[in-house]
């Protein structure tokens, strides 16, 4: 066989920055870009090679920075266009590149493309926004529901239409239907690249092409003909890293995206894994018990369907998901040991690895008691339908400290000093009281951090090509605390073991891992070989590299 070609996004790892969150330069509570490269160096000493930015561009901050007003143009509370130009040198001359956050579902109802098309019917951009008439009652076209809770079509009252919004109000559905709307994206595209960024994370991608009225709202019949033009007219004949969100992909739709005649995409961010641990009818805003087997075999499953052909991204959080930690492993007691092994067990997948801030502090979720300290637009308007409901404040809540999208925004923990080192001012979120333990200060201080763990786990990266190109094995797969899997290439095979629960475990190996090798990492005494029966500490993980004789 021989070795595949390896592009540069294969052997690095993205670090995603919430850019409100990260770090404060001013004091007005609110991270910046020159907050963020105040903490290049930090970021450089973790070994990453990209960082996804969450988006700074103008916005009103209605989904913070998820609703654009203008493309072209950085938000003033995240600082200046000169700002971003010199981040992107600051970057390159540490090896890192950005990614811009392509949100191109929707804009702002404040982008001068929505204020001119609502003024008339046939105003110059009406078209390029979703419009339907009332229904016979004069109410909404269709009975379609919002993410964010509630219709997704608000009347306009001065045109008499409804335009569709698949997110809030205030994020109109650009209408892709429409060429020259089309042609206005990838042009702005263009001008990014321009400037020298490394690539786009492109929001909810399987939205775009959408066909309301025959109720197809993600993955339309056209939405991979405008990923091939939009990779045609802009980032096709660059090395651009390029990764589309879509909570509905498949493997085989992944496949679509990043198969490697599909001129598409790099790959794409599937959230099968994630959803496997929601609960079936009440979603995330309920809590369900952790299933370890659910969860290998939604991993295994793309794994083994991206094997020869598309590529993988690898992730426990965003800023739209709860702290890794405290999802799958354990906030309290094992929580330094549970975040190495969750480290661990992601980071020797087939793949690329993303990061979320924080991550690599083992960053917990928040212990907020009361609505007033919640701040994220979703969080608040599902509590107001879960109250109109009659359900009790104190379990939404409990939902919303489980799996709420502000666990994840609450300032980075720099510092053990007055809000975690984030501000000098009052921050736009609380803090999370455990800052004082948990911040970055300690972590660089101690050489057994979790932050260690992760800079091991991504410089190997960069040095064996069987972490990159190996074949995927899963092993134990019905073993409900213990997650194992190699990675195999002819000259050398990573045996990964994980624990997943908080007690010891003992384990039979299967017959191919068994053997003597190097230890690579683990979290707990060096593990250099493994026999029939292994005995593993709670959340213990480690990987062994043995190396075999070419055959
Ligand atoms: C994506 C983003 C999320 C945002 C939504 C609408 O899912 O990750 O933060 O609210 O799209 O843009
Ligand atoms: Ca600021």
């Amino acid at each position: 066989m021989t070795e595949p070609s390896t592009r540069w996004w294969q052997t690095a790892t993205v670090y995603q920055i919430y850019p409100r969150s990260f770090a404060d330069s001013n004091g007005d509570g609110i991270g910046d870009i020159p907050g963020i490269i105040s903490k290049l160096d930090y970021l450089a000493r973790l070994g990453i090679g990209v960082i996804w930015l969450s988006p700074v561009f103008a916005s009103p901050m209605d989904d913070n920075g998820y609703d654009i007003s203008d493309y072209q143009a950085i938000a003033p509370e995240f600082g200046t266009l000169a700002d971003f130009d010199r981040l992107i040198a600051e970057a390159r001359a540490r090896g890192i590149g950005i990614l811009l956050d392509l949100v191109v579902n929707h804009t702002s109802d404040e982008h001068r493309w929505f204020v001119d098309a609502r003024v008339s019917r046939t105003s110059r951009y009406r078209d390029y926004y979703v419009w339907r008439d009332p229904a016979a009652d004069g109410g909404p076209p269709t009975d379609l529901q919002s993410t964010f809770g509630g219709p997704a079509w608000t009347l306009d009252p001065a045109t008499g239409q409804y335009y569709l919004h698949q997110f809030s109000r205030r994020q109109p559905d650009l209408n892709w239907e429409n060429p020259e709307l089309r042609a206005a994206i990838y042009q702005m595209m263009n001008w990014w690249l321009a400037r020298g960024i490394a690539g786009f994370r492109m929001d909810v991608i399987n939205l775009i092409a959408k066909d309301v009225d025959r109720g197809i709202t993600a993955d339309g019949p056209k939405l991979h003909d405008y990923v091939q033009e939009m990779n045609r007219a802009s980032f096709g004949n660059s090395e651009a890293l390029t990764v589309g969100e879509s909570w509905t992909a498949t493997p085989e739709g992944a496949l679509l995206y990043s198969g490697r005649d599909r001129n598409e995409l790099s790959m794409v961010f599937q959230f099968e894994h994630v959803m496997a641990q929601w609960h079936e009818t009440w979603g995330k805003w309920q809590p369900k018990p952790f299933d370890l087997v659910r969860l290998k075999s939604v991993l295994s499953r793309w794994q083994y369907a991206l094997a020869d052909d598309g590529w993988n991204s690898l992730f426990w959080g965003n800023h739209d998901l709860p702290r890794a930690v405290s999802k799958y492993g354990d906030d309290g007691r094992y929580r330094v040991q549970s975040a190495k092994k969750l480290a661990i067990a992601l980071h020797f997948l087939k793949g690329t690895p993303y990061v979320y801030q924080g991550e690599e502090l083992g960053m917990t979720n928040v212990p907020f008691t009361a609505m007033s300290q919640f701040r994220d637009i979703e969080t608040l308007n599902m509590h107001r339908l879960h109250r109109d409901a009659g359900l009790p404040e104190a379990d939404f809540i409990a939902g919303a400290n489980a799996n709420g999208r502000d666990n994840a925004r609450t300032p980075m923990q720099w510092t053990a000093g007055p809000e975690a080192g984030f501000t000098t001012g009052t921050p736009w979120i609380e803090v999370n009281p455990n800052y004082v333990a948990i911040n970055a200060e300690a972590a660089l201080a101690d050489e057994n951090s979790v932050f260690a763990t992760y800079r091991k786990l991504i410089a190997l990266r960069r040095q064996l090509p069987v972490m990159v190109h190996g074949r995927y094995e899963a092993h134990l797969e019905d073993h409900q605390q213990v997650m194992a899997y190699s990675r195999v290439l002819p000259d050398a095979r990573i045996n990964v073991v994980a624990n997943f629960s908080a007690n010891t475990v003992t384990v039979t190996i299967p017959p191919a891992m068994r053997g003597t090798g190097t230890a690579l990492v683990g979290n707990g005494a060096p593990v250099t070989t493994l026999g029939e029966e292994l005995q593993l500490a709670p959340y213990q993980a480690f990987a062994v590299l043995v190396e075999v004789g070419a055959d």
